[in-house]
Parts: C-alpha cells; sequence; structure tokens
C-alpha cells in the first residue's frame, strides 16, 4: 500500500484496485486510439509492424515512466496490435526463480508476456530472465546441494514487455536485453484535452470543450488523474446542476475538490505556504517543514515535493527546501526581495 493512498486520492498518480477495474473501461485498445506520447509510439508502431512484416516476434519491449502515463496500457496495445495472447506478471509476484520458469515454460509461441514493477524482481529470477530473454531458454535447477543438476528447457519464442516507474533500478544487464526502450513523458494539456474527450463520450458525459480543457489543465500531465477528475466533476455535475460539464461548472467543481487551477491540492499548497509563510521562502530542513504541515517526512519528500519540483515551485537545495518566485506568486503573495532564491544558493561558487 502506497503511502499515498489515505493522504491524497484525487490527484494521486497511483490507483488502487477499484479504480484499476475501472480504468480498463476507458484504456485505449490501439496505437491509433492512444493518444499523446507520440514519440513512442511512432517507434514502438515502426518496430510492431516490422515484426509483423517478418512473421516473427518483435524484440522485448521495456516500457519506463511515471505512474499513469500509460505503461500498462501500451502493454496491451502492443498484444493486440500483434493479435498475440497475453500473459500478465508483475516482479513482486515471481519472488522464487522456479515461478518465472514456470510462466516461461508456459508460453505459447509469439506470446507477449507483461512484466509490470520489473525492478521489483528477484535477483535470481532476474538472471533465469537474463537467459531466457537472450537464448528462448531456461536451465530448471532439479534437486538441492552438490546433487543438483540444471536441465535445459527451451521455451517458444515470446516478446517481453517490461515496464519500471524505476528505470534507474534496473541492473544494466537487463536493461542491455531489451530491444526497444520507451520513455513515457508527461503529458501536455492538449494531449490530455484529447484523452478526456475520448473519455467523456464513453462515459456519455455531456461536456463543453472549454470543461475539458479546465479538468486538462488541472490534471498534472497524467491521464489517470483525468480520468479520475472527470470521473469527480461528473458526480457534481449530476448532482448540483444539469449533468453537464461546463467551464463554470468544471471549476466550481474542482474548487470543491481542492484541486486548484495548477493540479497543486490541499497537501501540496500547505508545503508551500508553510515554506513561505512561515519561514520566508527557506532554505529550511525536510524534517521541520514536515512538522509545520503536520505530516510525515516521507508523505512531503515522496507525495508533495516531486511535483512542486517538477512544476518549479520548489527547489532541494544542499541546505534544504526553498520556495521559487512561482511559489510565491501562486499562493498570491509579493515576492520578497531578500528571500533566497535556489539559483543564488547553488551558484556562489560560480560568481566567487
Ligand atoms: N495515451 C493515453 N490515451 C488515453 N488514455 C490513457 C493514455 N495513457 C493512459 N491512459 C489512461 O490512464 C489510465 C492509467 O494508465 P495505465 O494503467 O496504463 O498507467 P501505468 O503507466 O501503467 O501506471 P502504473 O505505473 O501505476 O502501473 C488508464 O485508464 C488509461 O486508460
Ligand atoms: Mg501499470
Amino acid at each position: 500500500m502506497n503511502s499515498e493512498d489515505n493522504v491524497r486520492p484525487l490527484v494521486s498518480a497511483d490507483a488502487d484496485f477499484e479504480e484499476r477495474t475501472f480504468e480498463s473501461a476507458l484504456r485505449p485498445k490501439t496505437l491509433a486510439e492512444f493518444g499523446g506520447q507520440r514519440r513512442v509510439s511512432e517507434q514502438l508502431e515502426l518496430v510492431l509492424h516490422a515484426a509483423r512484416g517478418r512473421n516473427g516476434v518483435p524484440d522485448h519491449v521495456l516500457l519506463s515512466g511515471p505512474p499513469g502515463l500509460g505503461k500498462t496500457t501500451l502493454a496491451m496495445i502492443i498484444a493486440s496490435e500483434l493479435s498475440a495472447p497475453l500473459r500478465i506478471t508483475s516482479g513482486p509476484a515471481i519472488q522464487h526463480a522456479g515461478d518465472l520458469a514456470a510462466i516461461l515454460s508456459g508460453l505459447s509461441e509469439g506470446e507477449v508476456l507483461f512484466l509490470d514493477e520489473i525492478h521489483r524482481m528477484s535477483r535470481p529470477a532476474e538472471e533465469l530472465l537474463y537467459m531466457a530473454m537472450e537464448d528462448f531458454r531456461v536451465d530448471v535447477i532439479v534437486g538441492k546441494g552438490p546433487g543438483a543438476t540444471a536441465i535445459p528447457l527451451e521455451i517458444p519464442p515470446f516478446t517481453l514487455v517490461g515496464a519500471t516507474t524505476r528505470a534507474g533500478l534496473l541492473p544494466g544487464p537487463l536493461r542491455d536485453r531489451f530491444g526497444f526502450t520507451g520513455h513515457l513523458e508527461f503529458y501536455e494539456a492538449s494531449e490530455l484535452e484529447r484523452i478526456i474527450n475520448r473519455s467523456a463520450e464513453l462515459l456519455q458525459v455531456d461536456m463543453t470543450a472549454e470543461g475539458g480543457a479546465e479538468i486538462a489543465s488541472r490534471s498534472r500531465g497524467t491521464p489517470r488523474i483525468a480520468n479520475r477528475l472527470l470521473r469527480r466533476v461528473r458526480d457534481y455535475a449530476q448532482v448540483r446542476a444539469d449533468g453537464i460539464i461546463t467551464l463554470a461548472l468544471a471549476k466550481a467543481a474542482l474548487d470543491l475538490y481542492e484541486v486548484d487551477r495548477m493540479g497543486l491540492d490541499r497537501l501540496d499548497r500547505g508545503v508551500l505556504d508553510a515554506l513561505c509563510r512561515r519561514f520566508g521562502g527557506g532554505p529550511v530542513g525536510l524534517s521541520t517543514l514536515a512538522v509545520a504541515v503536520g505530516e510525515e517526512r516521507e508523505t512531503v519528500e515522496e507525495v508533495a515535493e516531486p511535483f512542486l519540483v517538477r512544476s518549479g515551485y520548489l527547489a532541494r537545495t544542499p541546505r534544504g527546501r526553498v520556495a521559487t518566485p512561482a511559489a510565491w506568486r501562486h499562493l498570491g503573495l509579493n515576492v520578497p526581495k531578500n528571500a533566497t532564491f535556489a539559483d543564488t544558493l547553488f551558484d556562489a561558487d560560480d560568481d566567487a
């Protein structure tokens, strides 16, 4: 269970089980339907097209990037574009090499094996995977101790699709065995708008273009959040209005849910507020900041900070957390003349 689940269900990029079930209804089924990520999707289209032309299996594919950007969706699209069966498993589910050997030996020719959270697989399983990826063969160890023997087992050609939010944690030898790596980036607002429009159609929700754009701009570059906000705004439209999502309605609903125009929620704003109003913009240590907002250190660091840093509101410096001028402005405060900004903390040596 992720710490985000209890702190901030609304703008968390992670999804719980119930949401994942719901999400499957909104998943695009083909590359053409998959909006955004133009580069990755074009490259992938080539890889798949070429493999189909050769009547062979495509190279193994690694998909990396933050949660909620479409890794699982793409894995399913790969299988459906190849008209191949899909097997789904995940790193944490494979604790012993034997677990993996069993899955691999049960694959049929051309099958797509989706291995989610591949960075969380155990070491022995990882080594077995190397051989399977390269030679379509695994050594099954029978017996224990000095009497143990390795029995080589052929496995049919398959395509591994690995997904990870932490590509940096993958050992080099594993990364090198993927013929294609696609790194997913956060989406542009215009791309999210198209995704929201598509979802609204599937959910049979009436929405104006401006209403959709408003939801998109508060979705933190993440389709999962966009779809979630759309559902919440739909609830609001249904209960408090005539069911139609207009600009005014989207604004009112998202204000009620405390997701502001940049996609910041209460925790994010609380952190910025403490940083600016109580510590003069910093630098201030993480623990002190966490106490000031009444949260765990980890919550501030892992839940709030990544998006604040990414949006240019907060900087992590050697001396502590610092608010940027944009943070002051976002809170509607004047940028103080004597505040310490991150660039002055980093550039001190260059100036000397
Ligand atoms: N390009 C896209 N077009 C339309 N919908 C998308 C796109 N990318 C993601 N989505 C939607 O966003 C939701 C989350 O996507 P997905 O489950 O593929 O993310 P993920 O990268 O696998 O996340 P996690 O790291 O948490 O597993 C799904 O409902 C999916 O339909
Ligand atoms: Mg996924």
